[in-house]
C-alpha cells in the first residue's frame, strides 16, 4: 500500500548507520559505538535524587495524565532556569513541556512551516531540523560558519528569500561543538527581526561548555520572536526518560499566534510523561554537583581525542567548545569516494562505528562525527584503530 510522499523526506543518519552495524554484529566481532550521543549509555549516570523522584512519583500514584501544557510546578521551575538564570522573558504560560526536545521541535516546525517555506539551518546541523522542516513541506538552506566558529552573517543575509520562515541556531552545536557568543547571537536575532523570521534556538547542551561562560539567546532576545528549545536528556542525564520543553519569548507579540496554537498540538497528544516531569522538577531543584564532574570528565576526553585525531595524517579537526562531539575533516584523496564509504569501511575493517558528515547536511560533506563519551581506554583503542585504518589504506 502507498505511504505518504512526505515520509520519504525524513532522514536520521545517526541511527541509519545502525543498519550497517547490525550486519557487522552478525559476524560476532566487537563494535565500538562512537555514533550516538547518549551519555547514560556510557559512564555518566542519572543522579540518584532524580531517579528517586521518579520512583517516588510511581509509589505515590502520580502516574496519571497531567495537563497537556505540562505540570505547572515544572513549568514554573523552567521559568526559574530560562528567565531567572539565562534572561529570557517568560511566564509559565509561555512554556510547553514535551517528551524530549525532539517532540518540541516537531511541534514547533509543525506549527510554523507551510508548503514551500524555507528554514535556515547552520551548516552542518543536527539532522531532525531538516527532517521535520521537510516533513511539513518546507525546504532548508544552510548558512556557513567561519573557521573561528562564528556564523557567517553575510551568508545568512544572502540565503534569506521571501519564503524564509525561521533561522535555527543550535548552541552548542551538534555535530561540531561550536558555541556562538552573545555578539553573534545578537546579530542573528537582529537579522531575523529585520526579516520577520522566527528564531528557533536549541540549547540542550547549555551546561556542557568547556572553556568559556555560556551565554544563551535569552539575554539578547528583547522583543523578538525567539522560540527556545531545551531539555533534560544531556545536562541531567535523562536521555531515556524523554523530557524537554519549548519556551516562547513573553515580550514578542509576533509569537502570540504560535502561543495560542501550539498548545492544540499538545492537547492532541494528551500530555507528556507525568512521573518524568516530577523527576525533571527534582533535577532543576536538587543538587547540581554532577555537572562540574561531568564537564571535567568530558573535557579530558575531548582533549584526548582532539590530540589523537590531529596526529593522524589525513585528518584535521577544530577543538569543540561544547557538547560531546568531534567532527574531523577527512582527506579522502583517491582512497574513498565519499564520507559514507569511509564510515562504512571503517566499521567493517575495525568495528569503530561513527557517522558520516554528509548526514548532517551538505556542509558536513567530507567529515565524520565521533562521539567522545566512552572511557579513555575505549577512546584510545578506537583512535589506534582509526589511525591504522587510514595508514593501511592504499
Ligand atoms: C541539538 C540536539 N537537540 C535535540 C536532541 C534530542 O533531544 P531529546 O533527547 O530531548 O529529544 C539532541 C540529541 O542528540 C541534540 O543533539
Amino acid at each position: 500500500m502507498r505511504v505518504s510522499d512526505r515520509i520519504s523526506r525524513v532522514e536520521y543518519a545517526i541511527r541509519d548507520v545502525m543498519l550497517h552495524a547490525r550486519e557487522y554484529q552478525k559476524t560476532g566481532r566487537e563494535i565500538m559505538y562512537l555514533n550516538i550521543g547518549d551519555p547514560v549509555a556510557f559512564d555518566f549516570k542519572t543522579p540518584d535524587h532524580i531517579k528517586r523522584a521518579l520512583s517516588d512519583a510511581l509509589v505515590n500514584n502520580n502516574d496519571y495524565y497531567t495537563d497537556s501544557e505540562g505540570w505547572m510546578e515544572l513549568r514554573k521551575s523552567i521559568v526559574g532556569k530560562e528567565k531567572g538564570k539565562k534572561g529570557l522573558e517568560l511566564t509559565p504560560d509561555d512554556v510547553l513541556v514535551t517528551n524530549g526536545v525532539s517532540e518540541g521541535l516537531d511541534m514547533v516546525m509543525g506549527s510554523i512551516v507551510e508548503d514551500g517555506d524555507q528554514v535556515l539551518l547552520p551548516g552542518p546541523y543536527y539532522p531532525p531540523y531538516s527532517s521535520y522542516a521537510k516533513f511539513y513541506g518546507g525546504s532548508i538552506a544552510e548558512f556557513g560558519i567561519h573557521a573561528d566558529g562564528t556564523p557567517n552573517l553575510d551568508d545568512i543575509r544572502k540565503k534569506i528569500t521571501p519564503k524564509s520562515k525561521a533561522i535555527c541556531i543550535i548552541n552548542p552545536n551538534n555535530p561540531t561543538g561550536e558555541v556562538f557568543d552573545s555578539k553573534s547571537l545578537r546579530s542573528i536575532v537582529d537579522i531575523a527581526a529585520e526579516n520577520d523570521l522566527y528564531i528557533i534556538c536549541d540549547e540542550i547542551y547549555d551546561e556542557i561548555v568547556f572553556d568559556e561562560k555560556f551565554d544563551g539567546i535569552g539575554a539578547v532576545a528583547k522583543d523578538t520572536p525567539v522560540v527556545l528549545l531545551n531539555g533534560f536528556s544531556k545536562t541531567y542525564l535523562m536521555t531515556g526518560l524523554r523530557c524537554g520543553y519549548v519556551c516562547m519569548n513573553s515580550n514578542s507579540r509576533q509569537l502570540d499566534p504560535l502561543r495560542q496554537n501550539i498548545f492544540k498540538l499538545a492537547r492532541v497528544r494528551i500530555a507528556s510523561n507525568f512521573p518524568v516531569q516530577i523527576a525533571a522538577n527534582a533535577a532543576l531543584h536538587g543538587p547540581q554537583d554532577h555537572l562540574p564532574k561531568m564537564v571535567q570528565k568530558l573535557k579530558n576526553r575531548r582533549d584526548l581525542v582532539y590530540s589523537r585525531l590531529n596526529e593522524i595524517e589525513g585528518l584535521e579537526c577544530t577543538k569543540p567548545k561544547g557538547a560531546f562531539y568531534m567532527f574531523p575533516r577527512i582527506d579522502l584523496k583517491n582512497k574513498w569516494n565519499n564520507d559514507l564509504e569511509f564510515v562504512i569501511e571503517l566499521l567493517n575493517s575495525t568495528g569503530v562505528l561513527t557517522v558520516h558528515g554528509s548526514g548532517f547536511g551538505s556542509m558536513g560533506t567530507g567529515h565524520f562525527r565521533i562521539v567522545y563519551l566512552p572511557q579513555e581506554a575505549i577512546l584510545n583503542k578506537s583512535m589506534d584503530k582509526i589511525e591504522k585504518f587510514i595508514k593501511d589504506k592504499h
